[in-house]
């Protein structure tokens, strides 16, 4: 069999799950060629684990702006682009362009220009991009999916979609690049992407209209001082408050976050772990939309960054009734705390295998009934593994239409940026006036 070749953009912490498929899981049909970031500690860091884990490299390592000549010595069949949101387009359309099939990391990019120039890509080369959307394929969602397109409740009216991070894993997003508007889209478009992919996907349905508030309450050096906290500073790496706050990452902790992070800011600059209520934050952490749909059904939908439990909740009242989903989840970050005893960052295996979920369908005039389903261990609900079966493998049999393309990566970003507008004008924005779908 003729292996798949490939190269990896962006050697952060995701680009993890890729490569371990590449050289240990799918080895038999994927070979990795090369390696591309901004940082070559990073690439380095990655090199010596690929060699000690299993055996191979190190892989040639390029600069950003070296992009051109790595395709065009390694000629590798598929980019994984893995890099931060702010730059997945640049990375998708030049690939493309050169030859290459694209799987990108979520969100398919962060602004309405930016997709066009994807879709443009796309058009002009014929080539195809997949947008990895994990959560689809946690079984739980799949078993919502399944419900409705049964047609257990009827057709669906509302929707009403509430979405916890706490404060290990919401905090993160206000540690690091994300935090700055520009590099993530905000959390509407970086971390809502998942949702409003599977609303769309749940539904069959594309959203048209979009209202929102946004602002941020929590995070941030004004609302701490407004809360009269006093112990401020800048970053958690060698810094005294650091050490007593809940919400500082330590850094240094001879692992991967210092092997990948700390070892390497002498190369970009690149800080993990601010302080989450030090200055310089551009992004919401309680937001809040209203979203209409073709088919006429409405969502309400909220997602705050700063809660004590992770997870979410869903309901779908539908013409002939409703279902219910309850889910906690473990959050995911690496990484730890200061305080060896603050919970968010000690969950063991078997609490994070004990944490409840329900679903509960409830027929008009009939019992609530609990729906069971098969669960999977891993990463996002155990998405993770089946996601990259339908990556490396292919996704063969799909009746549920769960492998997303650039379609389903518009779809949903288009949700958060028209909620960006939303948020800075105050006014109902139409997903048509932005971007034609
Ligand atoms: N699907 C999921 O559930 C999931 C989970 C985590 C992350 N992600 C996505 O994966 C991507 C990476 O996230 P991460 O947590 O690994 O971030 P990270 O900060 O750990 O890694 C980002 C990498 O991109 C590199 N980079 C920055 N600018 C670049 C440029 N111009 N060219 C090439 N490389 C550049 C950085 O040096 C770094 O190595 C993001 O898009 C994120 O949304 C998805």
């Amino acid at each position: 069999m003729l292996k798949k070749k490939y190269v990896i953009v962006g050697l952060g912490s995701r680009s993890d799950m890729f490569s371990t498929a590449i050289l240990e899981t799918y080895k038999e049909q994927c070979e990795l060629a090369a390696l591309c970031d901004t940082n070559q500690g990073r690439m380095d860091y990655w090199n010596g684990i690929f060699n000690s884990k299993f055996n191979t490299g190190p892989f040639l390592t390029y600069n950003a702006n070296e992009f051109d000549e790595m395709i065009s010595k390694h000629k590798p069949d598929i980019v994984v682009v893995t890099c931060i949101d702010r730059v997945h387009h640049k990375y998708i359309c030049r690939a493309m362009e050169l030859g290459c099939d694209v799987i990108s990391e979520k969100p398919m990019t962060t602004n309405e220009e930016h997709c066009q120039e994807i879709f443009d890509a796309i058009k002009k080369t014929g080539k195809k991009l997949v947008v990895t959307f994990n959560y689809r394929y946690s079984p739980r969602n799949t078993k919502i999916k399944q419900l409705i397109q049964n047609g257990e409740i009827g057709d669906v009216i509302s929707v009403h979609f509430e979405w916890m991070l706490n404060t290990k894993h919401g905090a993160d997003y206000f540690r690091r690049w994300h935090r700055d508007k520009n590099n993530s889209g905000g959390l509407i478009v970086h971390k809502s992407t998942h949702h409003f992919d599977l609303v769309n996907w749940w539904l069959n349905d594309t959203p048209t209209e979009v209202f929102g508030m946004g602002r941020l309450a929590f995070y941030g050096l004004e609302n701490a001082k407004n809360r009269g906290i006093t112990e401020l500073y800048h970053r958690c790496y060698g810094n005294e408050y650091a050490k007593k706050d809940p919400f500082a990452l330590n850094l240094k902790d001879g692992g991967k976050l210092e092997n990948i992070y700390l070892k390497n800011e002498k190369y970009d600059g690149y800080i993990r772990d601010y302080s989450v209520f030090s200055q310089g934050i551009s992004i919401e952490d309680t937001m809040s939309v209203l979203v209409k749909y073709k088919k006429k059904t409405t969502l309400t939908y909220s997602l705050n960054a700063f809660c004590p439990c992770e997870g979410y909740k869903v309901t779908f009242n539908g013409t002939k009734g409703r279902i219910e989903m309850d889910i906690n989840e473990a959050p995911y970050v690496s990484g730890s705390a200061f305080d060896q005893n603050n919970p968010d960052f000690n969950m063991t295996d078997q609490e994070k295998k004990n944490l409840p979920e329900k679903i509960t369908l409830q027929k008009l005039w009939g019992k609530p009934q609990e729906i069971s389903w098969k669960k999977n261990d891993g990463g996002h609900g155990g998405g993770d593994k089946r996601l990259l079966d339908d990556i490396f493998l292919g996704a063969g049999d799909d009746p549920l239409k769960t492998a997303a393309g650039h379609l389903d990566g518009a779809k949903s970003i288009l949700v958060g940026i028209a909620a960006n507008k939303s948020f800075a004008t105050g006014t109902l924005i139409k997903i048509d006036d932005l971007f034609k779908l």
